[in-house]
């Protein structure tokens, strides 16, 4: 076990409302976050907004507000949405902040000093809304080979970043490092993309618009928005200012989460600005697909796109939570559909999970007037295969999660629902009070609420209320009991009352109805 667990999210860009696409991003890093916390780890999460650049400043005119004035609406509105969808961020860095700018120039100068940026000129065809240069021929039929968007000719004096003399270093820790990179796919796309064929020096600086960290000692060039966004990782832990204490504590990160559109960035460029800065690199880099509609990505035009708070008002956080790291399989694009959304809602949460508990609260009140029972400790063959099932799926739950293969492994959990569902119908309790077979009784009674009582500790992470509810609905009040050391064992539960009416966790829902609601409002 780690004593300390640093997360990442990118930093946003504040352009408009964040889609469910957006917010996948960081209900992945809060949930792995809060997996970290169970297992009783410092873990610390950072996420906030990239605030600069010709995007921002051009979408700050559109609104008729000075970019700054923009911006900081935009990142109160991305912090009420952290706080609907519960996500425990402990640090929240706006680009603009003091405590970022300073320190991009310190590091911009130190960069200087070394000889890793020089001055030269630039002439190449820039995307704006991806902020981005493209030579000529990574151009795709003339647009913009990421988004696919007109691109302008540019042509202007530039300072570069010396890349080329560190893609032979970043190779071999590519090489060295097999961690480094997930899914590892994506180090291979790297290299046969982009660093063998030759990296390109980066041109780090633009003189061609306002808004963005001036170089201190040629003021007319403002710092390249990658180069000022990459480092917030850094500067938000206080790097190079005079209270560093949480960078030597937290650095280097554990997990940087990012998008596929953002792996160069995160896999190329910013190892390298950390290796120039002397820096250790992340442990790892994950690098997740997309949430795409059924008609292809999520846009406005399309009229195909989702909002959170809109599914979370009519149907809760948790499952929203749970669809979206359930149903994106981190390596692949994942499809918001209404239909699968109505689904899992109505098959995983409702049939599979919220019987569960409002079976067995119900047989608890019926045969023990609420009381659960205690265990003796020897199970029969039944209940211990049942014990062997549950324990083989928290180990199959660790691992996966612990490779990040989130949606599998929320897959194992669901498994040991399903299996303690069957247990029912294999023990068949109504038939074990019939007969007066009261010790079988106890025994299935107790093994059901222990199940509950793991399932609710493996869903905490990503579906606190949930879990929660379910403790409260079993009456296990006890810290340690819902905690991960008391994960593993089949515990005493001890003086345990359930309570005295179920509440059922997650109500069924009319498919067909559900279906064509989020159809219109999806048009909407
Ligand atoms: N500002 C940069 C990041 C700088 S990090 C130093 C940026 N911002 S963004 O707002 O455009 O995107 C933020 C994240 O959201 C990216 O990781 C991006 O991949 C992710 N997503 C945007 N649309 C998405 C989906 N439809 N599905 C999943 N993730 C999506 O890039």
């Amino acid at each position: 076990m780690n004593d300390k667990f640093y997360v990442t999210t990118p930093i946003y860009y504040p352009s408009g409302r964040f889609h469910i696409g957006t917010a996948y991003t960081t209900v992945l890093a809060d949930s792995i976050k809060q997996y970290h916390k169970l297992k009783g780890e410092e873990s610390y999460m950072l996420t906030g907004t990239d605030e600069h650049g010709q995007k921002i400043e051009k979408k700050a005119k559109e609104a008729n507000k000075t970019p700054k004035e923009y911006v900081d609406e935009m990142a109160k509105m991305a912090k009420e949405l952290w706080a609907k969808m519960e996500i425990e961020y402990d640090d929240f860095i706006q680009t603009t902040e003091e405590r970022h700018e300073k320190i991009v120039q310190k590091i911009f100068d130190r960069f200087m000093e070394q000889g890793d940026i020089y001055k030269g000129e630039y002439e190449g065809w820039y995307c704006i809304p991806c902020e981005t240069f493209f030579t000529e021929t990574q151009l795709v039929d003339g647009k913009c080979p990421d988004c696919g968007r007109e691109v302008g000719l540019m042509k202007e004096e530039s300072y570069f970043f010396n890349m080329k003399k560190y893609a032979n270093r970043l190779l071999k820790y590519y090489e060295e490092h097999a961690d480094f990179i997930k899914p590892e796919y994506r180090k291979n796309e790297m290299i046969n993309n982009f660093i063998k064929p030759g990296l390109e020096d980066l041109c780090v600086t633009r003189t061609s618009f306002d808004w963005g960290i001036k170089v201190l000692k040629d003021p007319k060039h403002v710092i390249y928005v990658w180069l000022d966004a990459l480092t917030n990782y850094i500067t938000a832990l206080g790097y190079l200012s005079e209270d560093d204490q949480k960078f030597k504590k937290y650095w280097p990160a554990d997990l940087q989460i990012v998008g596929k559109d953002i792996a160069r960035f995160h896999l190329i460029y910013w190892p390298i600005f950390l290796m120039a800065l002397d820096l250790p690199l992340p442990k790892t880099i994950l690098v997740h697909n997309w949430i795409m509609m059924k008609d292809g990505k999520m846009s406005k035009s399309k009229g195909n796109v989702i909002y959170p708070e809109i599914l979370i008002e009519r149907y809760g956080l948790d499952s929203v939570r749970y669809f979206l790291l359930r149903e994106m399989p981190v390596s692949q694009d994942g499809i918001f559909s209404p239909e699968a959304f109505v689904e899992r809602y109505n098959f995983d949460l409702c049939n599979d999970l919220s019987n569960l508990l409002n079976r067995t609260v119900s047989m608890v009140n019926k045969y023990f007037e609420g009381n659960i029972p205690l265990y003796n400790g020897t199970p029969n063959e039944v209940d211990k295969d049942l014990e062997e099932y549950a324990l083989s799926q928290i180990e199959k739950f660790d691992e996966k999660w612990n490779n990040y293969e989130i949606a599998t492994s929320i897959q194992e959990i669901w498994n040991l629902v399903a299996r303690t569902n069957k247990y029912i119908d294999e023990t068949m309790p109504w038939a074990l009070a019939k007969e007066e077979q009261t010790e079988k009784l106890k025994a299935c009674m107790y093994h059901l609420v222990e199940n509950l009582r793991k399932i609710a500790i493996l869903i905490k992470p990503f579906m606190k209320d949930t879990a929660d509810n379910i403790f409260r609905q079993l009456g296990i009040q006890e810290e340690k009991m819902k905690n991960w050391e008391n994960l593993k064992i089949y515990d005493k539960i001890e003086n345990s009352k359930v309570i005295e009416k179920g509440e059922p966790i997650f109500m069924r829902l009319k498919a067909e109805e559900e279906v064509e609601f989020l159809k219109n409002i999806m048009k909407k």
